[in-house]
């Protein structure tokens, strides 16, 4: 589909009533988009990718308290933080989006390709609880609320996480997977700073933050970086709506947005993308202001693996 045709929809489902908007934005994504094909694959491949390079920096993740921030449709990052062992994992989200009959399905598939998700665990599955959650996934009745439980979730939607009213030093891990980009850049600076106040001393923040434009991903005749030539005004007519909001930040702005709540990066992995860079090398894009000062090194990056932790 034409981005700005996809755009168009999603501004005027945003325009509805908020009960209907968000029936209306579902069913268009069930029966158009992202969430026709039920497969847990690439949540699960984001639980294990963040617990790897927690380990990676020498801390354990094993019996620890994670918080995710933005959880989407199906908790499936904190179910794969509980297969590899977490205490639990508290997850926030801002719009109350768990949908219980795509969590059933996700259970069911579960169910049904054991062998296929020991495969992607190997060997930080905790096969007791696999075992535990192949059995749920086979009830004839899934219910949300007893799977949240089992898997030691906490879930808190609608829930701002600038604002968990979380005690002091009570997390282990602060992650999120694919969120920080559709946040305002003031909003957050007050969730890292929530996170500095909840987070346990030497503890990490992990975040994977995709920079590309969204729309990309559906409309493969633009590139990665096409929202780049819009002014700010201009774009907001395009994604300035709840479902599409992207703050653009560039992996330069997160590196000082992150400096300026006083945390140190611990370890970065950004993506190069080359359709951009090769895009930006022979000018075919005309960049907005706010853009055109960058270098290309730092406009070609699509995403990075952010880890950070409280100075001092
Ligand atoms: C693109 S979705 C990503 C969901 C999920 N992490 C995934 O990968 O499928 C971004 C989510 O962040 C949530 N969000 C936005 N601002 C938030 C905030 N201040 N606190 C908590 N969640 C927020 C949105 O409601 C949305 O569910």
């Amino acid at each position: 589909m034409h981005w700005k045709l996809k755009s168009k929809i999603q501004n005027a489902i945003s325009r509805l009533p908020s009960a209907a908007s968000y029936e209306a934005y579902y069913w268009v994504q069930r029966h158009f988009g992202g969430l026709r094909q039920v497969v847990p694959t690439s949540r699960f491949i984001a639980a294990i990718e963040t617990w790897k390079r927690i380990q990676n920096q020498e801390r354990s993740p094993t019996g620890k308290v994670f918080l995710e921030v933005g959880t989407g449709r199906v908790p499936l990052v904190p179910i794969g933080y509980w297969l590899m062992g977490a205490e639990s994992t508290i997850t926030i989200d801002l719009n109350p989006y768990l949908k219980g009959e795509l969590i059933a399905e996700h259970l069911r598939y579960v169910s049904e390709h054991e062998d296929e998700i020991l495969a992607l665990f190997g060997s930080l599955i905790d096969r007791r609880r696999l075992n535990v959650l192949v059995r749920f996934g086979t009830k004839s009745k899934l219910s949300a609320t007893e799977l949240l439980d089992l898997c030691q979730i906490v879930y808190i939607a609608p829930g701002d996480a600038a604002n968990t009213n979380l005690p002091e030093q009570h997390i282990d891990f602060h992650t999120s997977y694919t969120v920080f980009e559709h946040i305002p850049p003031n909003v957050l600076v007050d969730i890292l700073r929530e996170g500095n106040r909840i987070i346990k001393k030497e503890c990490l923040f992990v975040n994977r933050i995709d920079y590309s434009d969204h729309f990309s991903h559906s409309d493969k005749s633009i590139s990665a970086i096409n929202f780049l030539q819009y002014s700010d005004n201009e774009w907001a007519k395009y994604a300035g709506n709840r479902y599409m909001y992207m703050n653009r930040l560039r992996h330069d702005d997160f590196l000082a947005l992150f400096e300026s709540v006083g945390q140190q990066v611990v370890e970065v992995e950004p993506n190069i993308d080359r359709r951009s860079e090769e895009l930006l090398k022979t000018k075919g894009l005309s960049l907005n202001d706010r853009f055109s000062p960058k270098t290309i090194e730092v406009l070609a990056i699509s995403g990075a693996w952010m880890l950070t932790q409280k100075n001092g």
